[in-house]
């Protein structure tokens, strides 16, 4: 595939190893997953908060921000949320290979595009984060009054109403906001960098 378009890798003489040495930490994507409304992008903002305060090195991508820019051209059908996805695994990779911990929050429904994109990266460089409340849960909070909207059939194809979401089997972290507040979320994903030295 790549010969027949005559395109061919060039390696750079600094690499993510260099980066990371200079940066005086690893990096990785840590992928939150979960419900509309469950609460990724709080946890994500606040999490990153955190680390900045830490003099680590981050960058963050989020579904309802991306959607405007890369990838404005895209709905909500599957093939387009396979895309998505697949889009957000790419620029991740890049910035991981820039040294920085990316985080990403996207509802990422499905099990395969979650585990495409952990299949590009080295092992120890996707660490999922099932941030879990349930649909009754999330359509409680309804921020955006989306969840309204969808049982009223103004939005079709609405994650968690009319369309699915297959939870991460074996996440590394399981953060469930229905018991947990917003800073002991983060504590609790700190706390697993730290153990296993990401930071
Ligand atoms: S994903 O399924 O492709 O991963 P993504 O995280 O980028 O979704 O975008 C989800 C956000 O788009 C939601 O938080 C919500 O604000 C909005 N949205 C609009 N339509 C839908 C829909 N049909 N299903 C889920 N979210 C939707």
């Amino acid at each position: 595939m790549m010969s027949e378009k005559n395109i061919v890798w060039h390696e750079g003489k600094v690499t993510k190893k260099h980066r990371q040495t200079m940066n005086r930490h690893r990096s990785a994507i840590l992928w939150f997953t979960g419900l509309s409304g469950s609460g990724k992008s709080t946890i994500s903002v606040e999490l990153e908060k955190a680390l900045y305060v830490m003099d680590i090195r981050t960058f963050r991508l989020d579904g309802d921000n991306i959607r405007h820019g890369l990838n404005s051209d895209l709905g909500f059908t599957e093939k387009d949320r396979k895309e998505n996805i697949r889009r957000i695994g790419e620029v991740s990779k890049l910035m991981v290979g820039a040294g920085l911990l990316t985080l990403t929050a996207f509802i990422s429904p499905f099990k395969n595009d979650r585990d495409a994109v952990r299949s590009l990266m080295e092992d120890g460089e996707f660490i999922e984060i099932y941030v879990h409340a349930s649909v009754e849960a999330c359509e409680n909070r309804d921020p955006k009054g989306l969840y309204k909207k969808a049982r009223n059939g103004k939005i079709k194809g609405f994650t968690g109403i009319d369309s699915p979401y297959e939870a991460p089997d074996s996440p590394e972290l399981f953060i469930n906001t229905e018991t947990l507040t917003i800073d002991e979320s983060v504590e609790q994903i700190l706390a697993y960098l730290k153990e296993h030295h990401y930071l």
